[in-house]
């Protein structure tokens, strides 16, 4: 079974495998490269909130709320990483639900997601939560592997503007 666990020191070295088994995806995500110390920031930095999908002990998910700074604290960024083997079972999209409540409680007004242009799961995943696809960046990414990659910017607006 499939449980939802904030993210704690003893899952890190999981995480750090799960990072790697993402490497050989097709798409980049920006779980790729963790190692000791990214991966200790996902807990340490007080502007991140993670979460970790297990099935039974084993990490099988991971997803965080980075929150922006000073002007942008009514914003953080949404990102979301499923392993291979577990994918199409509905994890994202719990994690993604959890994460919009954490989100909530912390009085985050809009939450955004940066997905490659040509990673049609990930965009699928967005739309079908009702976020919304408003800006795209140029030239995100850059690796001898992809060449340049631009992202689509996805947004979802979780507490109504104040018009008042
Ligand atoms: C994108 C990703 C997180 C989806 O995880 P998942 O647990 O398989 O997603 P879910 O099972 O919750 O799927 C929810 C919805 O997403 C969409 N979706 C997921 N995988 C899809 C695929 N391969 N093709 C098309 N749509 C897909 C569908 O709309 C799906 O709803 P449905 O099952 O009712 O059709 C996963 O493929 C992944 O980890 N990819 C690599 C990392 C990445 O791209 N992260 C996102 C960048 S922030």
């Amino acid at each position: 079974m499939i449980t939802l666990s904030q993210l704690q020191t003893n899952h890190l070295d999981a995480v750090i495998q799960l990072s790697q088994r993402l490497e050989k995806d097709s798409m980049p995500c920006s779980y790729w490269g963790l190692n000791s110390i990214s991966a200790t920031q996902l807990l340490q930095n007080p502007d991140k909130l993670s979460i970790v999908a297990l099935f039974d002990t084993s990490v099988v998910g991971i997803g965080s709320i980075t929150r922006g700074q000073l002007y942008q604290r009514h914003l953080a960024e949404l990102s979301i990483a499923v392993d291979l083997p577990y994918r199409k079972n509905g994890i994202a999209r719990t994690m993604i639900s959890q994460l919009e409540i954490m989100a909530k409680e912390n009085e985050i007004e809009l939450l955004k997601a940066l997905i490659p242009i040509k990673n049609l799961p990930s965009r699928q995943l967005f739309e079908s939560l009702n976020y919304e696809h408003r800006a795209t960046l140029y030239c995100e990414f850059k690796s001898p592997e992809f060449g340049e990659l631009d992202d689509c910017v996805y947004y979802k607006r979780l507490i109504p503007k104040n018009t008042s």
